[in-house]
């Protein structure tokens, strides 16, 4: 029976089959009870023994085939809503799945609005972890004061407002996913306490004595360059360090304009829905916005523009006219602030303005070329060489 409760406890996939030359009806029940999968007493017929042997085994393959099929759904659920088809998306996905199973901390970076509390949240809910919490905290938004006593919780009377004992979110999500949303804007303090508690697993509430064991897997996410608040002193490399195991990018829509369409229609249908509207069509012009327009709130700020179109549009159908007025113009970009964006890059910049402006001269110039060129005040065979250069078909 010890045995039996043994194998039970530290695997409890393995089907047991008890034997025994002394049987009593009690045993049995016992054995049973405490997990065992049948119970058969001496001297015994082997083609019985057989049976019980291959029901053992088929049991145990169905449990385990149960348990595929449970994560495979999971994994169908959990990407759901995490709409791209583009290569640096897919690439996500498939980081996103890897990391899920193992219990490293994961950093994930890139500008805001670009998804990564989605990624955050998919790789939670693929995890082990996925029936425990998941808690979000902003360390930019909560007041400096306070962001300790969040973390790690606090004892009554410990300071002005502490009205009773409070469990921090490392206790609060025990067993599952702390996210550590704007880890770049943690004040240096708590940054030390922070290390410790990822190296100890342990915390201690603000005004307690007590260490508290805590097992919460951490992921961290940062719209700023952490190395950059390294250099500036405000943000800790060993802390860096420890919180940069694996880490990712969530790529600004910008840079995946081929993942537009499916995103635009994946707003599309989620608010129609939600309002209860009905949008037929959406016209090519109003892609063609979309696709050159630089999108500084990314994925966030096509959705939030979805939403409003949803709202007021009446006709069934997205034009120009649909759009909110000025939006586009009024955001512009000074011509240098491009400058200053990730990955710049001064010549595939001055391509970019130089198509631009071919376009529109060859437009104003009804699609002659002659005349285009003209307008550019450049030769007629410069004007060739760039529009084969950039690939830009006569329309
Ligand atoms: N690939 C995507 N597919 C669908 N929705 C997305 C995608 N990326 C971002 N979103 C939506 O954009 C908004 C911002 O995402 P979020 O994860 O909060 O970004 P971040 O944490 O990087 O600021 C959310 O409403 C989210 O649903
Ligand atoms: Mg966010």
């Amino acid at each position: 029976m010890e045995i039996l409760r043994h194998v039970k406890k530290e695997r409890p996939d393995i089907p047991v089959v008890m034997m025994t030359a002394y049987g009593t009806i009690n045993q049995a029940v016992e054995a049973l009870k405490e997990g065992a999968l049948d119970y058969v007493v001496k001297p015994f017929n082997v083609d019985e023994l057989k049976i019980i042997v291959a029901q053992g085994l088929e049991k145990k393959r169905l449990k385990q085939e149960n348990i595929h099929l449970k994560k495979a759904l999971r994994e169908k659920y959990s990407f759901k809503n995490i709409v791209g088809k583009s290569n640096k998306m897919r690439e996500i996905f498939s980081l996103v799945e890897k990391v899920a199973d193992i219990d490293s901390t994961v950093l994930i970076t890139g500008e805001s609005g670009t998804g990564k509390e989605m990624a955050a949240r998919a790789i939670h809910s693929l995890s082990r972890r996925h029936e425990k919490r998941f808690v979000s905290i902003n360390c930019g938004a909560v007041p400096e004061g306070l962001i300790e006593s969040e973390l790690f919780g606090h004892m009554k009377g410990s300071f002005t407002g502490a009205l009773a004992n409070k469990a921090g979110m490392f206790e609060v999500a025990e067993g599952g996913t702390i996210f550590l949303d704007e880890i770049g804007e943690m004040p240096p303090a708590s940054q030390v306490k922070l290390l410790r508690t990822l190296q100890d697993k342990r915390v201690r509430r603000v005004g307690g004595t007590e260490e508290i064991t805590v097992d919460a897997r951490i992921i961290a996410a940062s719209n700023q360059d952490l190395n950059k608040g390294i250099e500036e002193g405000k943000f800790r490399e060993d802390l860096f360090y420890r919180l940069n195991v694996i880490s990712f990018e969530m790529p600004p829509l910008r840079k995946k304009k081929e993942d537009m369409p499916l995103l635009v229609s994946h707003f599309l249908k989620k608010y129609c829905d939600k309002m209860g509207r009905k949008i037929k069509r959406i016209a090519p012009e109003v892609i063609n916005i979309f696709e050159s327009y630089s999108w500084p709130g990314n994925v966030r700020e096509l959705e939030n523009i979805i939403e409003r179109i949803v709202a007021i549009e009446e006709r069934g159908i997205i034009t120009k006219e649909s759009l909110p007025e000025g939006l586009f113009s009024s955001r512009k970009k000074h011509e240098t602030d491009y400058l200053f964006e990730p990955g710049f890059n001064l010549s595939s910049h001055l391509d970019e303005i130089s198509k631009n402006y071919i376009q529109h001269a060859r437009k104003a110039a009804g699609g002659n070329l002659k005349e285009t060129a003209s307008l550019l005040g450049i030769s007629y065979r410069t004007l060739r060489y760039l529009v084969d250069k950039y690939s830009l078909k006569s329309s």
